[in-house]
């Protein structure tokens, strides 16, 4: 069984890990999320320049604790698509050059490859072919899932991400970033049906709308809309000021974009007869979100499975499953593979050409 150190370094999380047979012998993430809170949101000069400081430390620790030698490993890989280019370029480089130096083959990782093998760092694992909702910051997508490499995406976002909402409400909130646990902790005492809220909707050219893909801007809005609509009502009663309900917005948001989650990949699981679904990604570690899909994947007779909470949000684990599954299918990625900050998951298999495409 192939062991590979993996380097992930496409957003605001510096990361690196080893492991064995989808089995984890060791794994580091330093997040850079309090130098970005500042600005409210990931400045890309910041995080490539915060991966040049971090990575180096975060490879020690990772082989330290597993007590291996570079000459143990079968292979050295990095996330080198999506993400913010110069981010991206600091773990293909190190992970190139280490490569280079310790004679090990490179794979260069498709980072929502890496998401999806997320769920393979929890027992038990899905079985057959089986739907995936990955639920990140940059990605809301649902994809079909028929063996390792095989994916057909089925839904997507038609503008902001799941995670970008939540990210874009806690701002309008005053929470901070990232939105995610901000909102959850905000909402944790929260009435979840005091305000309703819309769940965005996709039309059609045809008329009707499209049964699977989500739309959260529109949600956005309405937040902000609510949010202005309370603050105007507690002017007005200035002689009798009441507490902003922050507990019951946020848990409203919160429920909303469960609802939407869970309806839609519930239906396309059924429509699609696929009798297994799994849930990655950074939002995908939200506590309504996973209770919810719990529940309805009871209520359908479904089997659910979810990437284990330490690895829903970006970790270098996950790039390292990714990559064993390529070796062990032959794939090795050329030594001058660049990065590809825009690649679609489906052109994956690109990265494993003997010519380096791009
Ligand atoms: O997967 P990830 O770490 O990075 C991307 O590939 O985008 O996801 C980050 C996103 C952020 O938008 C963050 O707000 C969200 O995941 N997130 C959560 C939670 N933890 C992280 N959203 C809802 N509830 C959470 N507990
Ligand atoms: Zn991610």
């Amino acid at each position: 069984m192939p062991t590979v150190l993996a380097l992930e370094t496409s957003c605001d999380e510096s990361a690196a890990a080893l492991v064995r047979d989808q089995q984890v012998l060791a794994s580091a993430v330093a997040s850079q999320v309090e130098e970005h809170a500042r600005y409210g949101g990931v400045v890309p000069e910041i995080a490539s320049r915060r991966h040049v400081e971090a990575l180096p430390a975060l490879i020690e620790q990772v082989m330290a604790k597993s007590g291996l030698a570079y000459g143990e490993l079968d292979a050295i890989a990095a996330t080198v698509a999506p993400g913010l280019a110069g981010a991206l370029l600091v773990g293909s480089i190190t992970g190139r050059s280490l490569a280079r130096l310790h004679g090990k083959p490179f794979l260069g990782v498709h980072h929502l490859e890496g998401h999806l093998c997320s769920v393979h760092l929890g027992e038990p694992l899905p079985q057959g072919p089986y739907l995936v909702l990955l639920v990140s910051g940059g990605h809301t997508e649902m994809i079909r899932v028929d063996g390792p490499g095989a994916y057909t995406r089925l839904a997507r976002s038609r503008d902001d991400a799941a995670g970008e909402a939540f990210d874009k409400v806690a701002r309008l909130l005053g929470l901070g970033y990232p939105g995610g646990p901000a909102i959850q902790a905000a909402a944790a005492a929260g009435d979840p049906r005091r305000f309703p809220l819309p769940k965005g909707r996709v039309s059609l050219p045809e008329g009707g709308f499209h049964p699977y893909d989500f739309s959260f801007s529109g949600l956005k809005t309405a937040v902000l809309r609510l949010v202005n609509q309370l603050k105007a009502e507690q002017q007005a009663e200035a002689a009798r000021p009441q507490p902003f309900p922050l507990a019951d917005v946020a848990a409203s948001f919160e429920q909303v974009v469960a609802d939407v989650l869970v309806e839609r990949t519930c239906r396309c699981a059924r429509d699609q007869d696929l009798r297994t679904l799994v849930m990655v990604g950074g939002v995908a570690a939200n506590r309504r979100l996973r209770a919810a899909m719990e529940r309805r994947c009871a209520e359908l007779g479904l089997q659910w499975r979810v990437a284990p909470l330490a690895y829903c949000t970006d970790n270098a684990a996950m790039i390292a499953v990714a990559a064993e599954q390529r070796l062990l299918a032959g794939g090795v990625s050329d030594i001058r593979l660049a990065v590809a900050p825009r690649l679609a998951l489906e052109d994956a298999v690109a990265l494993y050409d003997p010519q380096a495409p791009f």
